[in-house]
């Protein structure tokens, strides 16, 4: 197998100030090529003509684009074309964001950028902001246009000082060029023909540069990276499905998944009619393991010896794309390779000047179309590369409420792998023979934490009882961890002080954890008023983790005050009450909210049941 029979379709970028021609330059490509059409050319002329405009290239680009949209004539998402050598396809770069989805979402990270400046123009803001991303996206390596040539009269000396200008601008931002090439998309100068007008540049045309530009082999030799897309299951098969990002996947590998840092053997690959032993970057692959282990998507797949650095706490250098204000205290979505993360933003460090690249005054308000760095952290450990490393798993974006409000890289530099931080010496796990996989399969549904916090008299224990008694009659595997119930045995001497609340918490967390180890749905029926330490109880397993509020007000509980408590409190015979003499902390972002002040009992245990199946049931998800 060679570098040549990985299928890999180039994909070309074109980017630069709005106006400086963008779309009259690829227009001007697909014509001098011969890829527009029969007839479409012709057409727009006499529109044109009958609107008493001047034909423009861009005009052919956007009927191109609204043909695309409407999917007919050419491919309904890309714009192909073809030169002698090779196919290529146009990614689409509207506007910074569409710019950064595209990126990050994979499907269409660039191999080839162009940088399109007006060389009457020169060098723009927007023009900087754009090599900036480019940057920021991992693309070093750029071929930078000259346009509008025409409008200079071909002026050499004019090309040369807006040629300085940029060369000096990359050099700082660390880009390399590989190629600068003078051109007039009006006159079709040096795209796909040697122009006679331009006659003092005598080196390659654009097309000529395309078809020499290599296309990232390196990732066909780099480590393994494969972050997992799904996981289907036919009959009794499990199939893990996803595209590797970099390096080599063979039938007889160990592959190590992370976060769970478990290791397996591949089973089969999957492919119709017939099965490769290998798979390179860039490649989809389907396969099944030959032990079961928990996979999720998400996951990232490596080998043993070259495993991705596990990261809870990270630097980055994002480019904001908002009007919105960054809140350092509000929780973010980091999308990363095919994963999703609640992260804080837990500092700026810098906010940098795309203009003259210098630090900005530490007023700390990030604008839009910034660039930063900041240190980002996460209550899970993630896999991820430097982006240095690996251009593919070493960028992300930032959503907040489902808008993308930056992209960024990572920068692993100051941050050491965090995977190890929590092994102690001397002391090393027992594996047990009977997988946690292997009880979920045997129960058909997977273990999970459901930790009900709330006032005491909220109504806790009420829907903890009575959702644990449905689902055993629906054959789940569940047990309720009450707090009272505990305070009896394990937690017997713990009072209510601030530290034995904690000790408390962290106790019953631990026992939770065990349980869910044991296959069980663990439902936890305790006040735990503290932020801090539900977070600690969510982080041990944060995956299976649900944070349940049942809410009801401190007048409501009051009065309910079944176990009379709220009035010797209230008399002062009760020290340390929660609501009365101590605190309570809502949750801020809980999984579920049962509000047992406005709602029926029935109707919380529904909602809670619904709850735990659709998250959990092996049956229900297919
Ligand atoms: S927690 O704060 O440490 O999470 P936990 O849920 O275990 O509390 O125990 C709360 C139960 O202890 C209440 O349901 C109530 O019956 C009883 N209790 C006794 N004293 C207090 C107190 N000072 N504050 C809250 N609950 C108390």
């Amino acid at each position: 197998m060679t570098l040549e029979d990985v299928e890999h379709i180039p994909k070309v970028v074109v980017v630069g100030h709005i106006d400086h021609g963008k779309s009259s330059f690829i227009g001007r490509l697909m014509y001098d090529l011969d890829q527009i059409p029969d007839g479409k050319f012709e057409e727009l002329k006499e529109v044109s003509k009958k609107r008493g405009m001047d034909f423009e290239f861009a005009f052919l680009m956007d009927a191109l684009q609204s043909e695309r949209d409407q999917g007919i004539t050419i491919d309904t998402t890309q714009i192909f074309f073809r030169t002698k050598k090779r196919k290529y396809v146009f990614i689409d770069a509207p506007g910074h964001k569409e710019f950064v989805r595209n990126m990050i979402t994979g499907a269409s990270s660039a191999d080839i950028a162009m940088l399109i400046v007006d060389v009457c123009e020169g060098v723009k803001e927007q023009t900087k902001k754009h090599s900036y991303l480019l940057k920021l996206l991992g693309i070093d390596n750029v071929i930078i246009l000259y346009n509008k040539m025409d409008k200079i009269k071909n002026d050499e000396k004019r090309y040369l000082s807006v040629k300085n200008e940029m060369e000096e601008y990359l050099r700082n931002i660390g880009i390399k060029i590989s190629n600068q090439i003078p051109i007039s998309a009006k006159c079709g100068d040096n795209i796909v023909k040697k122009s006679s007008n331009i006659k003092w540049y005598e080196e390659k045309v654009v097309s000529e540069v395309l078809d020499e530009f290599d296309v990232d082999s390196k990732n066909v030799l780099g480590p393994l990276r494969l972050p997992v897309q799904d996981i289907y299951k036919i009959k009794d098969k499990r199939i893990i499905v996803g595209r590797i990002e970099s390096g080599k996947v063979s039938i007889d590998d160990e592959l190590l998944f992370l976060p769970s840092n478990e290791t397996v053997r591949i089973d089969s690959f999957e492919e119709w009619p017939e099965p490769k032993n290998d798979y390179f970057a860039g490649e989809s692959i389907a396969f099944t393991m030959k032990e079961q282990i928990f996979v999720d998507r998400g996951n990232l797949v490596s080998h043993s010896e070259t495993p991705p650095k596990l990261m809870q706490t990270f630097e980055a250098n994002i480019f904001w794309l908002t009007h919105k204000k960054l809140n350092l205290k509000g929780k973010y979505l980091l999308k990363i390779n095919t994963g999703e993360y609640s992260v804080s933003i837990k500092n700026i460090k810098k906010i940098i000047n795309t203009d003259n690249l210098e630090s900005k005054s530490s007023s700390g308000i990030i604008r839009k179309n910034d660039v930063a760095e900041i240190v980002l952290h996460s209550s899970q450990l993630i896999p991820m590369d430097d982006f240095r490393d690996n251009k593919k798993t070493g960028r992300f974006c930032l959503l907040d409420e489902e808008e993308i409000i930056a992209g960024g890289i990572v920068d692993l530099s100051n941050y050491p792998d965090q995977r190890e931080s929590s092994v102690q010496p001397n002391i090393k796990p027992v594996e047990l023979a009977v997988k946690e996989i292997d009880r979920s399969n045997k129960f058909n549904h997977r273990s999970a934490i459901i930790w009900l916090t709330g006032l005491s008299g909220s109504g806790k224990s009420t829907i903890a009882k009575e959702v644990e008694r449905k689902l055993f009659l629906r054959d789940f595997n569940v047990f309720v961890l009450d707090g009272d119930n505990l305070r009896m045995g394990l937690n017997k001497g713990l009072k209510f002080s601030t530290d034995d609340r904690t000790e408390n918490i962290r106790r019953t967390a631990e026992v939770a954890k065990l349980f869910s180890q044991a296959g069980f749905i663990v439902i936890v029926s305790l006040i735990s008023p503290y932020k801090s330490e539900r977070k600690k109880a969510r982080d041990i397993r944060p995956e299976i983790f649900k944070e349940i509020y049942v809410s009801a007000s401190l007048e409501e509980c009051s009065k309910r005050d079944v176990k009379g408590l709220y009035a010797k409190a209230n008399k002062g015979e009760i020290k340390n009450f929660t609501g009365i003499s101590s605190p309570y902390e809502e949750p801020d972002n809980p999984d579920l909210i049962l509000n047992t002040e406005d709602e029926s009992v029935e109707k919380s245990v529904k909602k809670l049941e619904n709850f735990i199946v659709e998250n959990f049931s092996n049956l229900k998800k297919s």
